[in-house]
């Protein structure tokens, strides 16, 4: 017997962004996952090759984990097997109307050869409540975990070494054949894994980024706090565009008074001013980032004061020139931290810390890289060890 979709979790369910303490995981009534291993998987000298240079998000590894969803069955069919397509039909719900969330976390090796997961209870529940707002089956957050932890287990031989890590990308779609507008009535829930290269080669470069004038990411009452597939292909000709400024990344505006910094296209962002307090946009219509919450409270744990307020592009760009403005910095799972060196726009360019790395940020990235290494003390609970 599977588990059902249950209608009280609405009830339940944190506000986005909450984040809870670590909870004990506790098992599913019901729900075991079948563990298939792949009859053909990668060689070993194949798989060292392609772990050489892995860049981001080309490789991946030789499983997959499954779990299906239907309104007779609830949860039901855990497997973890080998990675293959799945067979879709062309009238499946998420191919039509987008109903599509995912999670992005990453399983690092410790220097005892053990391996790391970085709170991903936050992303599990991140998970559910993203669920919830686009009217998905919402997956009990002790399955997300597992399936996480059952296939960084299958696959602990693509986990790169060094600074690498192995991301994990959870997603869920619609795959009822109907094409009536309405909550799809199945679903399928899966974990891919993609071993990663450090993100910046020889410490993290200073990126620029293009303010959006003409699109905005998210408004009140939509979709921006969560993370679905639909928010990501709404922001790309926004990305598009700041490539064809010469940025690396877009950062959005708010849409009523398109004046208040959001959030980047996949990333949240600080300021840091000259007495050493912190700001960051507050939560609503950006994506609630585990990384951002992790940042709050290690700023907080150093004495650092951080506001959660709305800080507009004028006084970002009039505390960049008096001097106010220290630093300010991107931050999310893929990069960590990401110092902004340069903003630009159609109204002007400015520096940032003269366009260099700032030691907040750089501080901030090595306390939070070395607690998802295991190589000091984790005194917020936020590591799960699975191996
Ligand atoms: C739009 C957006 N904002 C912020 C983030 C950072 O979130 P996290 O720190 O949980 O990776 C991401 C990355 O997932 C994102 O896609």
């Amino acid at each position: 017997m599977g588990v059902s979709f249950d209608k009280s979790a609405r009830n339940r369910a944190s506000r986005p962004g909450e984040v809870r303490p670590t909870p004990e995981i506790a098992p599913v009534p019901g729900l075991k996952f079948e563990i298939q291993p792949a009859t053909n998987p990668t060689s070993e000298k194949e798989r060292a090759a392609r772990l050489v240079d892995p860049g981001f998000g080309r490789i991946f590894t030789d499983h997959m984990a499954v779990v299906r969803y239907n309104q007779a069955k609830g949860w039901h069919g855990a497997r973890v097997e080998s990675r293959a397509n799945f067979p879709l039909d062309p009238a499946a719900a998420v191919l039509h109307y987008a109903q599509e969330i995912f999670e992005g976390l990453k399983a690092y090796k410790r220097d005892d050869g053990g391996v790391n997961l970085f709170r991903p209870d936050a992303n599990a529940r991140r998970f559910r409540n993203s669920a919830e707002r686009m009217a998905m089956a919402p997956l009990p957050e002790p399955v997300f975990i597992e399936a996480v932890e059952q296939l960084v287990r299958i696959d602990r031989a693509w986990m790169p070494g060094g600074e690498g890590s192995l991301y994990l990308r959870p997603f869920m779609i619609a795959s009822e054949v109907f094409l009536g507008v309405k909550p799809s009535a199945e679903y399928i829930f899966a974990v891919i894994a993609s071993p990663v290269g450090s993100y910046f080669k020889g410490g993290p470069a200073p990126v620029s980024i293009w303010v959006s004038e003409n699109y905005t990411r998210a408004a009140i009452g939509g979709t921006g706090a969560v993370k679905c597939g639909g928010n990501y292909a709404a922001s790309l000709r926004a990305q598009a565009e700041a490539i064809d400024h010469g940025c690396d990344q877009v950062v959005f505006l708010d849409a009523v008074e398109r004046r208040y910094i959001e959030e980047l296209g996949g990333m949240n962002v600080f300021f840091v001013f000259d007495d050493g307090s912190l700001l960051t946009p507050p939560l609503g219509t950006i994506l609630p980032g585990i990384t951002r919450d992790s940042i709050i409270a290690l700023a907080k744990d150093s004495g650092a004061h951080v506001r959660e307020e709305a800080y507009t592009i004028d006084q970002w760009r009039a505390d960049a020139a008096s001097g106010k403005l220290k630093e300010a910095f991107a931050c999310g799972t893929a990069a960590v931290i990401s110092p902004i060196g340069k903003v630009c726009s159609a109204s002007g360019d400015f520096l940032v810390s003269g366009g260099a790395a700032g030691p907040v940020a750089m501080g901030l990235r090595k306390k939070l890289v070395d607690i998802q290494y295991g190589r000091v003390a984790d005194p917020h609970n936020w590591i799960r060890k699975v191996l």
